[in-house]
C-alpha cells in the first residue's frame, strides 16, 4: 500500500481546511482597504496581491480562444429560481476544488495548463453504439440554456452560479443506452504531465463519479459548458462538467472525457479513498452530519454569515421522489 495522505478536507476539521485560510485572506484584503473581490477583472489583481503575501504562483491570463465562445451568452431559463444572490464571478472562479491540480483552493492558475482543445468525449458501455464525439460538435448540437443553481460543497461552503449547458437527459438520449443500463459512470481526463495532483499516486485517478439513469435523466441534472455567460474556464471544469445541485459538490465531476452506461454501481473517487466518509448518493441533508463536522449550516462564498442548509440543497420538490422507499439506505452521505 502506498503511504496514504488524506487531503485536508478529508482529514481535518473544517476550521483547519484551506477555506479558513481563504477567509483569512479576505479579511486581509479588507484590512488593506481593497474591499472584497469584486468583478472578474478585479480578481487577478487581488489574487496577485495575495500571492505575493502567501507565495503562490502569479496568475496568468488564458490565451486560448474557445471555438464555441460565439455561442455565449445564452438566454436564462427562469424556471430555475434562486433566493440568494449570485456569487461574485471572481470568487467562484478563483476558489476551487480540482484535486488534479492540487489539494488546496488556489488551483486556478495551475489549471490553465489543461489543453481543452482538441477534446473528445467517449460514450460507451451499454449503449446501442459506442461513440466518440468532438466537444465542439457536441456543444453546437445541444440546446444550450443558462440556469442559476445553488452549489453546496461537502466542506460546508456554498455558492450560487449561472451555469450554461444542456440537460443531461438530452445527452442520455444521444447516447441511446440499452435496456439493462442502470447507471452512468463518468470519468475526468488523466494526464499527470499537466495535472500535478495526478502524480500523487495515493489518489485513485482518474476522478470518477456515478449516478443512476433516473438521476441522470432528472430534469435538474445539467451538463455544463459555460458559466457567467462565457465558456467555462479550466478551473471550473472545462470544457464539460456536471452540475447536480441537490448533491454535495464532489458529485459534480469536472473536465469529462468518458460516460459509460453500465448495470454496475460505480465506485466514485472519494468513496474509494474514504468509504466511511463519502458514499454513492451524497444527497444534501442538514440533519445528517459528516462523520467529522455538522452539515446543518453553510458559508456562502463572499458572505459574512452562515446560513441554514436545506434538504436536497433546496431541490426536494424536484428530486425527493427519486429516493422513495430508500429510507433505510445511506442516501445522505
Ligand atoms: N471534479 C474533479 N475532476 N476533480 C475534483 O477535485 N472536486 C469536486 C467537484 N468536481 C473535483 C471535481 C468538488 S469537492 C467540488 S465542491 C466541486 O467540483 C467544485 O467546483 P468549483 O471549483 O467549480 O466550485
Amino acid at each position: 500500500m502506498p503511504t496514504f495522505t488524506k487531503p485536508r478536507w478529508v482529514l481535518s476539521e473544517r476550521e483547519a481546511t484551506p477555506e479558513s485560510i481563504f477567509y483569512a485572506r479576505r479579511t486581509l484584503i479588507k484590512s488593506a482597504g481593497l474591499g472584497m473581490i469584486g468583478a472578474a477583472v478585479a480578481a487577478p489583481a487581488h489574487a496577485g496581491l495575495l500571492d505575493n503575501i502567501f507565495g503562490a504562483d502569479t496568475p496568468t491570463a488564458d490565451s486560448e480562444v474557445d471555438p464555441t465562445a460565439d455561442l455565449y451568452p445564452v438566454p436564462r431559463n427562469e424556471a430555475y429560481t434562486h433566493t440568494r444572490p449570485i456569487t461574485d464571478e471572481g470568487l467562484a472562479t478563483t476558489y476551487n476544488n480540482f484535486y488534479e491540480f492540487g489539494s488546496h483552493k488556489r488551483i486556478y492558475n495551475a489549471a490553465q495548463k489543461l489543453a481543452i482543445r482538441p477534446w473528445s468525449v467517449i460514450l460507451d458501455g451499454m449503449v446501442e453504439q459506442e461513440q466518440t464525439i468532438d466537444i465542439d460538435t457536441l456543444i453546437r448540437q445541444m440546446p444550450l440554456e443558462e440556469r442559476v443553481y445553488r452549489h453546496r460543497c461537502v466542506e460546508a461552503w456554498s455558492m450560487v452560479v449561472p451555469w450554461t449547458g444542456f440537460a443531461m437527459a438530452d445527452f442520455v438520449k444521444l447516447a441511446r443506452p440499452t435496456a439493462g443500463a442502470k447507471y452512468v459512470r463518468m470519468e475526468t481526463f488523466e494526464n499527470p504531465e499537466v495535472a500535478s495532483g495526478q502524480r500523487q499516486s495515493w489518489y485513485p485517478w482518474p476522478y470518477v463519479e456515478g449516478v443512476t439513469l433516473e438521476e441522470a435523466t432528472n430534469p435538474l441534472a445539467f451538463l455544463v459548458t459555460g458559466v457567467y455567460g462565457k465558456p467555462v474556464p479550466e478551473q471550473n471544469g472545462a470544457p464539460l462538467r456536471l452540475a447536480l445541485p441537490w448533491k454535495y459538490g464532489f458529485k459534480s465531476i469536472k473536465s469529462l472525457v468518458r460516460f459509460t452506461f453500465t448495470d454496475q454501481k460505480p465506485v466514485s473517487f472519494w468513496e474509494e479513498l474514504a468509504p466511511t466518509e463519502y458514499g454513492f448518493w451524497a444527497n444534501v441533508n442538514p440533519e445528517v452530519a459528516h462523520p467529522r463536522w455538522s452539515q446543518a449550516e453553510e458559508k456562502p462564498l463572499g458572505a459574512d454569515e452562515e446560513i441554514p442548509t436545506q434538504l436536497y440543497n433546496g431541490y426536494a420538490e424536484e428530486v425527493a421522489g427519486l429516493y422513495k422507499g430508500m429510507e433505510g439506505e445511506r442516501i445522505y452521505f
